[in-house]
């Protein structure tokens, strides 16, 4: 099965400047106000949604309670007078000055969620950001089923919705807009595939040989090392984890070559996560196949840099290990040496993350980058300290700055965390130049950011994002966001690249 290069994953998007004969759903936009709910935007589309269509929606809608709130989804009718079309889905924007583009994107979305079985579903809502309409109804449409065979899988009426078509008031509206939303979907729907691909199916070197097939399909330079090139390159800490599993660790390296200035994505790309011989409980275990979202980010950004054409250079080095328990792992108290030399003391073979990152990130270094970011899901202490939905980001001050806000502006949420110098100390080893964990439990996200700076060369601008909780979902649907992968921090990657290119 090969869930990732090769099935079509999400709705075709497209323009419109009228609406076709065969519409099943019209979905519009409703805000709320003191005087009752008003449809947006109110200065578009006269002529397809004239005055008197648009009152007999408000009655109908006011009627069956529609209110206009966040993410509501109310379903009528269509007018007689609209055409072509069989029923109206109003969603909430909520307050009209609080809506921007994460509202629409994640009303969109909810729309998306609820048309399932849909055919052809044409929506207004690009009149007010036809980017965010475009990218929340294909996410929020998005599914993963290459794994649902026979009875299970989804009968026609929970096929996701199959064509949107986005109404435009000019011809030429939008173009632009619409390519990037469609290939910034696509790359947040790629990471997804990847981190809800099962264990069993995706381990380092199928991992490796799937990114390199994308990556070669694009067009960027792919390198992958094997367990052999990672043992003659002195790999250390992707060998040590690696070493439990009868599945041999890799490190893949894809570059797009688009300018002089060079960013380094690191990812890391742990295709399960038992622990090793210090094992999780049993207790949601299998969460732990998505311990490779991080690597399945900076592979859709680097992918999407390409596609995009960004006049800048993107490196992706991503260790890829399946942290197994056998009689072949790494021990507590073993000492490895990480590639460069610095040496570990691995007390806790459960803090596998920073050891194949630590590698990777000074391999990243030997390119010469100005920038550093790299994306790990790496401690259940970045859920303790932020919850389940906001990344935390550590590195150096100016640019762990960017990073946040401009992972809030995409509406990633990102949240800048500090590393008080007073932690470092607890990683000293007895044996090693470092520990691998500090012998207490405070600050976790903050101790594993500590361990990973030593590897980051000096003068670099560097960020380090953990999306432990953000890029995996466990519980119920939201906005555009189902269950399992999310694909954060796809949109947060390539918005600060492109940040970096327009310097
Ligand atoms: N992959 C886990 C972190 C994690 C936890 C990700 C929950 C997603 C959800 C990581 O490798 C890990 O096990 N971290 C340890 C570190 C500890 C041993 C210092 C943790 O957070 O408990
Ligand atoms: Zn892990
Ligand atoms: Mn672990």
């Amino acid at each position: 099965m090969t869930a990732v290069a090769d099935r079509s994953l999400g709705p075709e998007l497209a323009r419109t400047e009228t609406i076709g004969p065969d519409t099943d759903v019209l979905v519009i936009g409703l805000t709320s106000s003191e005087n009752g709910p008003a449809i947006a935007p109110d200065d578009l589309f006269s002529d397809v949604l004239g005055a008197d269509i648009r009152a007999e929606l408000l009655d109908q809608l006011g009627a069956v309670g529609a209110k206009g709130k966040p993410e509501e989804l109310t379903r009528v009718p269509a007018p007689a007078g609209l055409e072509g079309v069989t029923s109206v889905l109003a969603v909430g924007l909520g307050s009209p000055d609080k809506v921007d583009a994460e509202q629409i994107r994640r009303s969109a979305g909810v729309a998306a969620r609820s048309l399932s079985g849909t055919e052809l579903v044409v929506t207004t809502l690009s009149g007010l950001d036809l980017g965010a309409a475009a990218e929340g109804f294909y996410l929020g449409a998005y599914t993963f089923t290459p794994f649902k065979s026979g009875k299970s899988a989804p009968k026609s009426d929970e096929r996701p919705v199959v064509r949107v078509e986005l109404l435009v008031p000019e011809p030429e509206f939008g173009t632009t807009e619409l390519l990037r939303a469609q290939l910034v979907a696509e790359a947040v729907a790629t990471a997804r595939d990847f981190v809800n691909t099962p264990p069993s199916h995706l381990f380092p070197a199928e991992f490796a040989t799937r990114a390199a097939t994308l990556a070669e399909a694009a067009g960027l330079e792919v390198e992958v090392l094997d367990e052999n090139a990672l043992e003659a390159g002195g790999y250390g800490g992707v060998l040590g984890v690696g070493k439990g599993s009868s599945r041999p660790p890799r490190l893949v390296r894809l570059t797009y070559a688009g300018g002089d200035k060079k960013v380094a994505l690191v990812g890391k790309g742990v295709t399960f996560d038992t622990g090793g011989i210090s094992i999780k409980p049993a207790q949601n275990m299998e969460n732990m196949t998505s311990d490779m979202a991080g690597a399945a980010a900076v592979i859709a950004a680097t992918l999407l840099a390409a596609r995009l054409g960004l006049p800048i250079t993107v490196t992706a080095v991503v260790p890829m290990a399946e942290n197994m328990p056998s009689s072949t792992a790494q021990r507590p108290g073993d000492v490895l040496t990480q590639y460069g030399g610095t040496t570990v003391e691995v007390i806790n073979t459960d803090a596998e993350g920073r050891l194949i990152l630590a590698d990777a990130i000074v391999r990243a270094g030997e390119d010469s980058p100005e920038y550093i970011i790299d994306v790990a899901t790496l401690t259940g202490a970045q859920l303790v300290a932020l919850g389940t939905r906001t990344p935390g980001v550590m590195g150096t001050d100016d640019f762990r700055d960017r990073v946040a806000r401009i992972s809030r502006e995409v509406g990633e949420n990102g949240w800048a965390m500090p590393l008080p110098t007073e932690l470092r100390a607890d990683l000293n080893s007895k044996v090693a130049d470092l520990a691998n964990v500090a012998p207490h439990r405070w600050g976790g996200m903050l101790s594993a950011a500590l361990f990973l700076k030593e590897f980051v060369p000096e003068g670099v601008q560097w960020a380090h994002l953990d999306v432990a909780g953000p890029a995996y979902n466990t519980g119920g649907p939201f906005g555009y966001v189902g269950k399992g992968g999310t694909g954060v921090p796809v949109r947060t990657l390539i918005a600060v690249i492109e940040d970096i290119a327009a310097e």
